[in-house]
């Protein structure tokens, strides 16, 4: 006795793993409804265009598309986890609303090409609206630089004090590592702009379809020269997740800073009630928890990307099952950067630094004195030479316990004969950070060119 089901052409109705549920994917494909829905009636259009659809048929279609697009927005749309996904879900209460004409939706379409429709449009939609979720940390960065001009701290190497810097300029380090996350991701909505459409199961079809129509219709650049390819690759997810578990390297090395500058050892910034939370059992405490998840939450999203390169990886052409893995990891990937990028945002906005502390930091910490080596060598003494009499400078003083200014004129005259005391206020942090006037250094007004650059790029969307 043949069953009643979608397959039942060929297979009977019986249980197993796809009665358990194994095999759908309902649960979590339903949030692609606007991008189906919107790839079914750019679909219906072009196929009355071509006229294998009457124009009756494609008005009972795209009204019936209408209704369906409305239960699930009102959150009334009777999902059957035994139609496994979105699309047969969707076609089958398109026959229960408008009856036997909901079977030419299909016409000339598989689901493969059409999944693969909805992840492009989806792809291109978050990548786009993540882009804005980078800028507003980058905004929130800039703030910051803006209102702390001139504020000296300690800048790091191996998290040891190396030379002082401007916090504005530390600041802006990752407004231009953000930057270029931000043009990660203009490349990832570049490569979705593009329909799979057409490709129906993997081969192409022999109806007369305008896949070029339909790519327009749904505002994408272009179709894929190659039908396989377009049913069967997803790499373009691939980059998004690649670019947001850059981005999360970036946001997590923010969050650890702030972790830290929030200790009491470092004591530079004081966090913002609101972005902190305290201890069940230390009534001192004040956490800085948005940070650490911050810096935790990388985790997750590297685990989304590897474990899509790893479903992707050694697949034969053209679509498989293990495909169908790329929307939770996916969709997992978006929500959790989404998420940090907006608690980051407000975190770095309402912080506030405490220059006390971090110009107290530099004091008696040596962190000047390159440039000591720098004017022996600009007076001919070999850099390296340089180096080893300053060194042996700041040897002297830690063993005595005093900083270079209480050497005596006869101390610094034995470490050697040009190390003169006119030479030491080079090393104070102020004008160590005043020279520093390279292309990108530290110095103020370089550090207002990269405002003025920060300023320009934000306009940019
Ligand atoms: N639910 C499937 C997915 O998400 C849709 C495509 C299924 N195609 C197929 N022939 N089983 O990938």
């Amino acid at each position: 006795m043949p069953g009643q089901g979608l397959w039942s052409g060929r297979l009977g109705d019986g249980g197993g793993a796809k009665a358990g549920g194994f095999t759908a994917s309902i649960g979590f494909d339903r949030r692609l409804f606007r991008q189906d829905i919107a790839g079914s009636r750019a679909h219906v259009r072009m196929l009355a265009r071509v006229h294998i659809l009457t124009a009756n048929e494609a008005e009972t279609l795209l009204q019936g598309l209408d209704q369906v697009q409305q239960e699930f927005e009102q959150g009334s749309f009777p999902y059957r986890i035994e139609l496994e996904d979105l699309h047969l879900n969707i076609e089958h209460r398109l026959g229960e609303l408008i009856g036997p004409v909901a079977g030419k939706l299909h016409t000339a379409r598989s689901r493969n090409d059409q999944v693969a429709l909805d992840m492009h449009l989806y792809v291109k939609e978050e990548a786009r609206r993540l882009s804005l979720g980078v800028r507003d940390l980058q905004r929130a960065l800039v703030g910051q630089a803006q209102g702390h001009r001139s504020l000296l701290m300690p800048g790091y190497t191996h998290l040891q004090h190396a030379q002082p810097v401007l916090f504005a300029h530390h600041l802006l380090a990752y407004f231009f590592m953000l930057q270029r996350d931000r043009e990660r991701l203009w490349a990832v909505v570049q490569r979705a702009d593009r329909s799979p459409l057409g490709a129906a199961a993997l081969a192409g079809t022999s109806h007369p379809v305008d896949p070029v129509l339909v790519a327009h219709d749904l505002g994408l650049g272009g179709i894929y020269p190659n039908s396989m390819d377009a049913v069967s690759d997803r790499d373009f997810v691939l980059e998004l997740l690649a670019a947001l578990a850059i981005v999360m390297v970036h946001t997590s090395r923010l969050g650890e800073e702030i972790v830290l500058w929030s200790t009491r050892e470092f004591g530079f910034i004081e966090l913002d009630d609101a972005f902190s939370t305290g201890s069940s059992i230390m009534p001192q405490k004040k956490n800085p928890d948005v940070a650490e998840l911050a810096r935790g939450k990388a985790g997750r999203v590297f685990g989304d990307l590897v474990g899509l390169l790893t479903a992707m990886k050694g697949l034969p052409l053209a679509y498989h099952s293990d495909m169908q893995e790329d929307k939770e990891a996916l969709f997992d990937a978006v929500d959790t950067s989404a998420a940090v990028l907006a608690a980051l945002a407000g975190m770095v906005t309402t912080l506030r630094p405490r220059p006390e502390r971090m110009v107290g930091a530099l004091s008696g910490d040596f962190s000047g004195v390159t440039d000591l080596a720098d004017a022996l060598s600009r007076e001919g003494v070999p850099f390296r030479e340089a180096h080893g009499i300053v060194g042996r400078l700041v040897r002297l003083c830690l063993d005595r316990g005093c900083l270079p200014q209480d050497l005596s004129d006869p101390d610094l005259a034995a470490l050697h004969p040009r190390l003169r005391r006119d030479l030491l206020p080079i090393i104070e942090p102020t004008n160590v950070v005043a020279s520093r006037r390279s292309p990108g250094g530290t110095a103020p007004g370089r550090v207002e060119e990269q405002l003025q650059e920060a300023a320009r790029l934000l306009e940019e969307d």
